[in-house]
């Protein structure tokens, strides 16, 4: 069985190089020629570990390649791979476009019987959709209508970890729908995933509808997970409690678990963000509303500006002659993806108030400064007082602050003492929650973390104890009782 996958983005080569490291023969189709000459030039242009000598070790054995030939990659696969992105439309839900553009392709170019796969996330009744555009196509060259099968295979991998996940999933999803060729397709995908399903069953078989529900509804209920402990933290925060001691005390119930309890400074990514919305924007499109997930979106952008706002409240809004350092820029660790990350937003914030701002990020650099030009696109200067810089250490130089963005590896030990040297004030404001607050404290360092008994930490405060710090009532009357 020979595969192909349309769309060489983040789950396109991860889905097509473990699957030609299964030892399918994989042909990887981009509409984006530079992208598909960088990798055949053996580059990639996404980073995520592991996937280059993936890449090169099944390249050079000629079990994949890569083209922007439509006709040459649906000639190829006796399965194909739907892997295009769903971008938010303006209205939150996910737009089509991509994916039914690829359908009225395959329609255009197939020969004889294929089965669809889509893996990319999409709305309930896309499946429909996908269908409808082939079939027409199908039609206009006088072919048979019903010469393919489309079945809906959602990606749960996490970038960062991707290909670890999509070599031993949790679950492979499939929906098959009744219909002239359910038997076929069930068998062509019960074997393109039989290495996975060797030791145990892996595959939960369902219908089309409850596949594309199903995706959506896994991101929901883990972005609804971070959600509800930084609603959580911010509580914790008030309360004078500790959220970390609350993240181990209820991730040890085994009902419960100790996955995605993380409080933070907001989540991002290509997946959570867009995927609440468009799931929100379903229900609406049916009458219906989402309680959990509209607040679970809600909760989150608050968070991504909650540790301006602490700043704020330490040094007022006026930010003009603070350089503020900023680690981290990718939405999360192990991945140069910038959709959605919550340094875009803080950055914003903080040039908005005057600051100079100066960044690092390990990987991300470069596609954060693509991301930002973006971002400011048509406003004069908008990106001046913004800096990249090469090293975590250049970045603290004569810095008021240090806001931590990204728990990557890297920024889980820094040299403390070397900090304080550099910073003109010794303030870290850790929106990842990587630091011991007590341990700061000894060190004769300010901390601000994410419902991490801030007042209490931050009553002892070398540098800054002349400027007020803003207590919450509660937490005051706690303190002083
Ligand atoms: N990134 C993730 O972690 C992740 C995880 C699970 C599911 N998903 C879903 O998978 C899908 C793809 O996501 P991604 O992150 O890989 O996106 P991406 O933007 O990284 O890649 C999409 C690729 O599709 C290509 N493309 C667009 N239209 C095309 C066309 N008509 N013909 C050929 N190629 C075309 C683009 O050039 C791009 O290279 C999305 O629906 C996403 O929600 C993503």
């Amino acid at each position: 069985m020979r595969v192909t996958v349309i769309g060489s983005g983040y789950v396109g080569l991860v889905t097509g190089a473990c699957l030609s490291d299964l030892g399918f023969k994989v042909v990887c189709m981009d509409k984006d020629d530079d992208k598909i000459r960088a990798l055949q030039d053996g580059e990639v242009p996404i980073f995520e570990p592991g996937l280059k000598e993936l890449l090169a070790r099944n390249r050079a054995d000629g079990r994949i390649r890569f083209t922007s030939d439509a006709s040459e990659a649906i000639d190829h696969g006796d399965i194909l791979f739907i892997a295009v992105g769903t971008p938010p439309s303006e209205d939150g839900s996910a737009d089509l476009g991509h994916v039914l553009s690829v359908a009225a392709t395959i329609g255009r170019h197939l020969k004889g019987f294929k089965l669809v796969v889509n893996k990319s996330t999409v709305p309930v009744g896309t499946a429909d959709k996908v269908r409808a555009a082939l079939s027409h196509e199908l039609v206009n060259r006088g072919m048979a209508s019903d010469l393919f099968d489309v079945v809906s295979n959602p990606e749960f991998l996490k970038e960062g970890a991707a290909i670890a996940d999509f070599m031993h999933p949790d679950r492979i999803v499939v929906g098959l729908d009744e219909g002239p060729h359910h038997a076929r397709s069930q068998r062509m995908m019960g074997d393109l995933y039989a290495s996975f399903n060797r030791h145990h069953a892996r595959t939960v078989w369902m219908d089309v509808r409850s596949a594309e529900l199903t995706k959506y509804a896994a991101n929901a209920m883990l972005a609804a997970r971070i959600s509800f402990m930084n609603e959580m933290a911010n509580l914790a925060d008030v309360l004078g409690a500790d959220v970390d001691h609350i993240r181990r005390g209820i991730g040890a119930d085994t009902r419960i678990g100790h996955s995605f309890l993380y409080a933070g400074c907001g989540y991002g990514g290509s997946c959570f963000p867009k995927d609440t919305q468009a799931l929100v924007s379903t229900a609406k499109a049916h009458g219906h509303t989402m309680e959990v997930v509209s607040a679970t979106e809600l909760v989150n952008e608050r968070q991504k500006t909650m540790l301006v706002e602490r700043l704020v409240q330490r040094m007022g809004d006026d930010l003009n002659g603070r350089k503020i350092a900023v680690w981290g820029l990718a939405f999360k660790p192990n991945t140069d993806d910038m959709r959605e990350a919550t340094s875009r937003v803080v950055i914003r914030e903080l040039l908005k108030r005057g600051a100079q701002v100066s960044a690092y990020d390990p990987v991300a650099g470069h596609e954060a400064m693509k991301a930002l030009r973006l971002d400011f696109e048509g406003e004069e200067n908008g990106l001046e007082g913004f800096e990249l810089v090469g090293t975590d250490m250049q970045a603290l130089e004569g810095a008021d602050a240090l806001m931590v963005l990204t728990e990557w590896k890297n920024f889980h030990n820094p040299d403390f003492a070397a900090m304080k040297e550099l910073m003109r004030y010794p303030l870290i404001l850790d929106g990842r929650n990587l630091y011991n607050p007590e341990a700061l404290r000894e060190l004769g360092m300010a901390y601000q973390g994410v419902g991490r008994r801030n007042d209490v930490v931050l009553s002892f405060d070398p540098v800054l104890s002349a400027t007020p710090i803003l207590k919450t009532p509660v937490a005051s009357a706690l303190m002083h009782a």
